[in-house]
């Protein structure tokens, strides 16, 4: 192919520097915005809290650097992770940083931890993380029920929990801590000794349980199951001479009105009218979230007939692309109006049943 000279100047040349702008826009904004927060914590620009919360927490524990030993940079995109969760999960800086990047944060003090603040002490790993030593005295682990609707663990969600926790404050005079047991010998006279157990403690400062207000953030994930425990390492009960047990969240899951939920499985009632039955139909059963299961029938449907609809259950907790199964049972509601003759004949004509009855024995047919 041969382009003349004077076409190729035409077509090609403001599209040459279209791409040349846009590709200097790109450079401008990678330089002056610093690193891609919405990139590293993979959401999209306009995400909610709870998405940038959600994806934190997931990266958080797959990329923790006591699980990728191997990785050099472990540390680093751990910190970046952090980084991009402290300024997108906060609205201002959040502003600050659509607007001017993260050179414009830099100008305002990025003080904080962001793992303080978010997972208090939250543990990545169930709270297998801390090894308790045997020696150290430790507190009582408190588990707290808490009431979950079906509709937050399908959806997942956030819940604030509030707790006041005693916390140890210096108190005046001293203690006695760390008491043991001595042998101790006394001389009696001559001869005589006489050996004797006592108890040795030494003085510490006085302390004083004060209870604190903390917030706790909960994240109900969707999928969990009824019973599941959540746990905070070292909210548990303080211990005045080591450390605090744990706090566990048991999830209840509350009964719910239309879904009973078996597993992954959902289970649904439903009544139709007896024309419905006979004639087909199309409804929309709306789910947990509000998005609607469409329901559509031509055949005849009679009463206690269960349809199935894959992928309509609970999300799986393990993996929540997989969702479980949605069964719908039909009860069949019957007209109280009072035929007409003509009408029976048609009905007769129309369903052509044969006019048999049977003895009901129990069991058989079924
Ligand atoms: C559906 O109906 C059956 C039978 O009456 C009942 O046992 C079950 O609890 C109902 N399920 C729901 C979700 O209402």
């Amino acid at each position: 192919m041969h382009f003349s000279g004077v076409a190729d100047t035409n077509m090609a040349t403001p599209m040459n520097r279209w791409i040349f702008l846009a590709n200097f826009f790109l450079l401008l904004v990678q330089v002056l915005g610093g690193r891609d927060f919405y990139n590293i914590l993979g959401v999209p620009r306009n995400a909610d809290t709870n998405q940038i919360k959600r994806a934190y927490r997931r990266l958080a524990k797959e990329m923790h650097p006591d699980k990728n030993k191997g990785d050099a940079e472990a540390n680093e995109k751990f910190q970046n992770l952090g980084a991009a969760y402290e300024v997108l999960s906060d609205p201002d800086k959040r502003k600050i940083y659509d607007r001017h990047g993260e050179e414009g944060l830099n100008k305002q003090d990025m003080g904080g931890d962001p793992f303080s603040s978010f997972f208090g002490d939250f543990s990545f790993f169930g709270g297998n993380m801390k090894q308790h030593e045997s020696e150290t005295p430790r507190g009582g682990d408190v588990v707290v029920n808490l009431d979950v609707t079906l509709e937050e663990l399908y959806t997942g969600n956030f819940v604030e929990v509030i707790r006041y926790k005693p916390v140890a404050k210096p108190a005046q005079g001293t203690r006695k801590c760390n008491c043991r047991h001595e042998m101790r010998t006394v001389q009696l006279g001559p001869g005589r000794f006489q050996m004797s157990q006592e108890q040795v403690c030494d003085d510490c400062p006085n302390v004083k349980f004060v209870p604190e207000e903390k917030l706790l953030e909960i994240e109900i994930e969707p999928g969990m199951r009824n019973g599941q425990e959540y746990p905070f390492v070292a909210e548990g009960e303080p211990h005045i001479d080591g450390e605090p047990g744990d706090l566990r969240f048991k999830i209840n899951q509350l009964k719910h009105k239309k879904f009973e939920r078996r597993g992954d499985d959902l289970y649904t009632n439903v009544t139709i009218t007896l024309v419905d039955a006979l004639n087909g139909f199309e409804m929309e059963i709306k789910h947990l979230d509000g998005h609607k299961v469409k329901v559509t029938r031509d055949k005849i449907t009679w009463p206690g007939a269960r349809i199935r609809k894959a992928g309509e259950g609970m999300p799986n907790y393990e993996n929540n692309n997989v969702k479980g199964t949605l069964f719908i049972t039909f009860d069949v509601e019957f007209p109280k109006v009072v035929l007409t003759d003509e009408d029976k004949e048609a009905i007769k004509n129309a369903l052509k049943q044969e006019s048999k009855t049977k003895v009901y024995n129990g069991l058989q047919g079924y």
